[in-house]
């Protein structure tokens, strides 16, 4: 009787054909891709058992840390640029339109409906004021009127007002319409860089390979218009730290803009607001839904 050897590629063939017979083609799909991925990424570094076991014991430390406020699976998605990949593949927008970026994990649905040129700060201290405007309008430069923005960001403190016991629930968010002309402006605060959070696993990695948690400061906003794809986005301070090595790689060059510092007696000066202020200017082009290529 011949003896066979068992080999690596055996035991990977055996794998895939287990789902051979699995009746969901998509999953069948994934999961025989996954299996092969999976071990030729073992070959490649030729994983020991014992990076395995501390493997495990990450991801098992990664459960135990999720909950309903901290989600350290989507921590890790990001700080590997799947998030990222996943948006991208998902959303291969036609030449001129607004490119998305990821929705972060401080999104709260539910946010105020406030006015056009309305605050969203409900506190004082959040941050020096900015006068954030611009147009809602489809690739021919067309406005879309009545459009939603959705708009979220954190404070001279770092902090979403999620993430602040001390903070209103409805401090720096707010959702504005277009007017008739598409046009959109609302008082928003300077956005401040910040860190993911990084006392679990997500942030012992970061520490472990020489990379830093910090994202450069932002704005973060759904626009949602009917007729067209809700586009989920950023707009990124040019002058922030950090846009070069974004802890989750949301950086896109087109999504980065000026904060134009105006003075105290600035004619321009929106109500309310006092001492020295900012003024940036962000036009979102939507897709509409008829077009092919775009997804979600
Ligand atoms: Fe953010």
């Amino acid at each position: 009787m011949s003896e066979t050897r068992t080999t690596p590629q055996d035991i990977t063939a055996g794998v895939v054909a287990s789902f051979d017979d699995c009746e969901d083609p998509r999953l069948r799909e994934i999961m025989q891709a996954l299996a092969r991925h999976l071990h030729d990424f073992a070959r490649e570094v030729r994983l020991t058992q014992g990076e395995w076991t501390d493997a495990v014991r990450i991801l098992t430390d990664t459960g135990h840390i999720t909950d309903d406020r901290r989600q350290e699976f989507i921590l890790w998605s990001d700080s590997m640029g799947l998030s990222m990949l996943v948006d991208a593949l998902a959303n291969p927008l036609p030449e001129g339109a607004t490119e998305s970026t990821v929705l972060g994990p401080f999104y709260v649905p539910g946010s105020p409906p406030r006015e056009y040129g309305g605050n969203i700060a409900e506190e004082a201290g959040a941050g020096t004021p900015a006068w954030v405007f611009g147009r809602v309008i489809d690739a021919d430069g067309n406005p879309i009127a009545g459009a939603e923005l959705d708009v979220w960001q954190n404070g001279e403190n770092q902090l979403y007002a999620v993430q602040d016991p001390e903070a209103e629930e409805d401090h720096l968010r707010g959702v504005f319409r277009t007017r008739e002309d598409g046009t959109y402006a609302f008082v928003a605060v300077r956005p401040t860089p910040y860190t993911i959070p990084h006392d679990g696993p997500v942030g012992r990695m970061l520490q472990a390979t020489g990379r830093h948690p910090w994202r450069p400061a932002h704005i973060h906003m759904i626009v949602r218009a009917p007729g067209f794809h809700t586009l989920t986005t950023h707009i990124f301070d040019a002058e922030s730290d950090w846009l070069d090595s974004d802890a989750v790689f949301a950086v896109k060059p087109s999504l980065v803009r000026h904060f134009e510092r105006r003075a105290a007696d600035d004619a321009d000066r929106p109500d309310g607001v006092e001492g020295e202020w900012y003024s940036v200017e962000s036009d979102f082009v939507l897709v509409p839904q008829s077009s092919n290529g775009a997804g979600g």
